[in-house]
């Protein structure tokens, strides 16, 4: 990289700066006495509190409490780093910047150098880009055609083609005088050192360009048209490429958008585009690696939330087991992480195709929140009506509550999960920080880190009697009717006499609904008479999970009041199915969450549900 830039430098580039200008460039602004005042660029708002002053050389906001210089703004605004800044700003006045050290040949030797590599990638993602328009490109434009690409969106992410040629773009490039040397380095020839012969590496292959930040060139993807192995091949590591840091998208992502709040992030090339195809335009992928804690503090510096996107499959699920590992340290105050599953069997591009926009933009508006999502996976596969098991379940929901840093997401999280198993929240506070000052918070910091003693019981905490604890309630959840019925039926199995013989009311639309019917069916064929011995019928299936969370439910209907509670119940599902359409309800659901209200998971779930339902 280049020498630091001296601090002099710095000074006098600020002294010639006028950050009115430089803000005015950007947000509108009206001279208001001395200063000047516009809306804010860094919150929502309707009346402007954003101020700029001349005379200090300062910009400031009464709203949220943006404040700093002309080289500050550009930062924050552009998402630039500091040199990245600088050199802005130096180039607007025709100024150079200098580098400390720039004499040394060695940096300078680097930076030519970089200047050479970037240059030869921009020329072959040109040459790619001709070469899909020539009829050589034909068999490529037809498979793209065949994807359901559109010329528009290909142009926006510069895809192109790599002729099925040996020599065609060494030959290309070798024209305008670059050597071969340089093409091996960045990754476009392959050196077999047996023969010594050169050869383009990506040949017949669909070419995705990948862009850095600014736009430029710093490798490429390529797709066979067919079935061939390997489906997809990458630049190899290069002085410029390095694939465990880059987001596939990113840069077409803020040229769409250059106030980007929200990035999806996706597994494939082809999920980016197919997305962008359909007007969502902020998705971004990993390049074959999984999420790093790199990319996720490149994007965390552009926007404020990120929504993770999984196959719903069992890989799925260990994918987003990890990318909640490593975004945990990384959810400071004002930043959001969501965890999206898609069904199984589908990835963006296939559903988005399917169900179309809407739909999917629907799905990324209920992805379950961090803190869903990780008392979710604490659950699973365990049966809460037991006290070491919930004990379990406290010490890795702590565990990872640890690794969060301090705010407001962690105390929340500390307070839920209280709520959850009735231990006190100072209990675990104090928990945490004695595991903080022991093991420190590291990925692999403290093993089991809530201090758990040899009896499995945290040390401080004390499970309060049954009696008061807090009822075990999801955050504001508010449970579905056929979840009702599901867990009257739990706790009292008796009441399964009172129901009409046709379980025909019971909603199939909702998962709670059709367990419901099976336990109904459990319950008939008699036997089973005790939740106990249901739950144990269900064990280890995501039936016994939900169960087992029904059951750790204080029923809160006195006894005398069950069996008409049941009823009312039937009688309204009998009501509501003849009254309310799939669209009506789903339009409901979405109203209230689009509202900001927080959906309840068996709320969410039905969304879902009715999502797959209305787009088949
Ligand atoms: P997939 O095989 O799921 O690809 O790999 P896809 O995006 O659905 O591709 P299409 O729809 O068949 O075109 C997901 C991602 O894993 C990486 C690529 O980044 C790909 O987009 N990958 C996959 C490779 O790098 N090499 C491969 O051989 C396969
Ligand atoms: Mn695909």
């Amino acid at each position: 990289m280049a020498g630091q830039i001296p601090q002099r430098f710095i000074d006098d580039l600020l002294a010639r700066v006028d950050v009115v200008e430089v803000v005015g460039e950007r947000v509108k602004l009206k001279k208001a006495g001395r200063n000047y005042s516009g809306l804010c660029p860094f919150h929502q708002e309707k009346t402007p509190s954003f101020t700029v002053s001349a005379d200090k050389q300062f910009y400031h906001c009464f709203g949220c409490g943006a404040h700093g210089n002309g080289l500050r703004f550009l930062m924050e605004y552009d998402k630039l780093r500091f040199p990245e800044a600088v050199e802005q700003l130096a180039s607007r006045l025709g100024m150079e910047v200098p580098r400390e050290g720039a004499d040394d040949p060695r940096a300078q030797a680097r930076e030519r150098k970089r200047k050479e590599g970037v240059n030869l990638l921009e020329l072959s993602a040109s040459y790619f880009r001709e070469r899909l328009k020539m009829p050589e490109g034909q068999g490529a434009r037809e498979y793209l055609e065949r994807r359901g690409l559109a010329p528009e969106v290909l142009e926006a992410f510069g895809v192109g083609y790599a002729p099925d040629a040996w020599e065609s773009l060494k030959r290309h490039l070798g024209e305008r005088g670059i050597g071969e040397p340089v093409q091996v380095e960045y990754g476009l020839l392959v050196h077999r050192e047996e023969s010594g012969r050169t050869y383009d590496r990506f040949r017949d292959r669909v070419m995705f360009p990948i862009r850095d930040i600014k736009g430029r060139t710093i490798g490429f993807g390529g797709r066979v048209l067919g079935d061939a192995k390997p489906k997809y091949l990458n630049s190899p590591e290069t002085p410029v490429f390095h694939k465990g840091r880059e987001l596939y998208g990113l840069y077409e992502a803020r040229q769409a958008d250059h106030r980007l709040e929200r990035v999806v992030i996706v597994e494939g090339y082809m999920d980016v585009v197919a997305l962008a195809q359909f007007g969502i335009r902020n998705a971004v992928a990993t390049l074959g690696t999984s999420t790093s804690e790199e990319h996720l503090g490149r994007l965390f510096r552009m926007v404020s939330e990120v929504v993770f996107c999984f196959d719903g499959d069992r890989a799925g699920r260990q994918a987003a087991a990890r990318a909640l590992e490593t975004v945990l340290p990384l959810m400071i105050d004002g930043r959001q992480a969501r965890f999206l599953f898609l069904p199984e069997g589908e990835d963006p591009d296939t559903l988005v195709r399917r169900e179309g926009t809407e739909a999917f933009q629907d799905r990324i508006t209920c992805a379950s929140p961090l803190s869903e999502f990780l008392f979710d996976q604490a659950a699973a596969g365990r049966d809460l009506a037991h006290i070491e098991e919930r004990e379990r379940y406290a010490s890795q929901v702590l565990k990872a509550v640890g690794r969060l840093p301090e705010g407001v997401l962690r105390s929340l999280m500390l307070t839920e999960l209280s709520r959850r198993t009735g231990v006190e929240a100072k209990d675990f506070s104090a928990l945490l920080a004695r595991s903080d000052a022991g093991a420190g918070r590291g990925p692999h910091g403290g093993e089991e880190a809530p201090a758990v003693d040899g009896a499995g019981v945290p040390a401080s905490a004390s499970f309060q009697d049954e009696g008061d604890a807090p009822p075990l309630r999801r955050s504001g959840g508010v449970l579905s009717l056929a979840a009702r019925a599901l867990q009257l039926l739990l706790h009292e199995p008796e009441l399964v006499t009172r129901l009409p013989a046709e379980d025909d009311w019971c909603p199939e639309e909702d998962p709670d609904g059709l367990l419901c019917r099976e336990v109904i069916r459990l319950l008939r064929a008699g036997g089973y008479r005790s939740p106990q011995v249901l739950l144990a019928h269900f064990h280890g299936s995501p039936e016994g999970e939900r169960l087992a969370a029904l059951a750790r439910r204080e029923l809160l209907i006195p006894r005398h009041a069950r069996d008409a509670e049941l009823e009312g119940l039937v009688e309204h599902f009998r009501q509501y199915r003849r009254r309310r359409s799939p669209q009506e309800e789903f339009d409901a659901l979405l109203a209230r969450e689009r509202a900001g209200e927080r959906l309840s998971r068996e709320d969410r779930q039905r969304l879902m549900t009715l999502i797959t339902e209305l787009h088949r």
